[in-house]
């Protein structure tokens, strides 16, 4: 695994240069293969990069040879302002072309949550022809309490070595949550994570070095074995980390 972190005074400047990584790491991949897949990291930090890549100008990236996953849902309709797909609707989908073929939201509507859970894992293993998938980029955030995506501290799900997405429990509403699992996000080629603001200092702070047990920091647990993992943050959410 390689790992970095890139530090920007602010919040503006990281979208900036994160809207750049992004289309650079996706434009190399799709000269030597023909889709590239993106999972998408719920919350507010992630609003303003796809925003930018909404901006862009028709035609910058190949939205056609893209597909859309996401890491993590709230159990609630697509319709919920909680829901991570709305966010991402709203910010993104609704501004840019991309064959509805190519978004890949994860399943709400059934009545148990275990049972979104399996029939998004069904759909990814029809995806991937039952191979762990090797997903080209992996964006997360980070919660102030060091979770990612919806692995919570003391989360059974934490301990999930199988299975391909699972279920946990969120400390505030909406509690039931749809997640991908760590084998899934440490096999991924690049994991990305984004994380702004003084209130995350103390989970990126244990997210980087690593002090802390999975419990305490499911952060600190993805590491891509063979992939690149970079921290894009701005100063105030890097403000703990030791000097390099
Ligand atoms: C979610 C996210 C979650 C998020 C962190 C950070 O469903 O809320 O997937 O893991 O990335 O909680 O959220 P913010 O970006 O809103 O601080």
């Amino acid at each position: 695994m390689r790992e970095s972190k890139k530090i920007y005074d602010n919040l503006d400047a990281l979208y900036q240069a994160l809207a750049k990584a992004t289309e650079d790491l996706i434009r190399v991949a799709l000269a030597h293969q023909e889709r590239f897949n993106l999972v998408l990291a719920g919350g507010n930090t992630p609003r303003g990069l796809y925003q930018r890549w909404a901006d862009r100008p028709a035609g910058s990236l190949p939205w056609e040879k893209i597909h859309l996953y996401w890491g993590d849902e709230r159990f609630v309709p697509h319709t919920s302002e909680e829901s991570n797909f709305l966010m991402v609707k709203q910010t993104l989908l609704d501004n840019i072309q991309i064959p509805e073929a190519n978004i890949h939201p994860i399943t709400t509507g059934t009545e148990r949550v275990e049972q979104g859970a399996a029939a998004y894992e069904k759909h990814l293993q029809a995806e991937f022809s039952e191979q762990l998938p090797r997903l080209d980029l992996i964006l997360l955030g980070i919660g102030s309490d060091g979770h990612t995506a919806s692995l919570f501290p003391g989360s059974p799900v934490l301990e999930e070595a199988q299975r391909w997405v699972g279920t946990s429990k969120a400390p505030r509403e909406p509690r039931e949550r749809i997640t991908l699992t760590y084998p899934v996000l440490n096999n991924a080629r690049v994991v990305y994570f984004l994380a702004s603001g003084a209130r995350k200092a103390d989970a990126v702070r244990n997210a980087c070095t690593r002090d802390l047990s999975e419990d305490a920091c499911p952060a600190a647990f993805v590491q891509p074995k063979n992939g690149d993992l970079i921290f894009w943050l701005d100063r105030d959410a890097a403000q703990l980390l030791p000097a390099d």
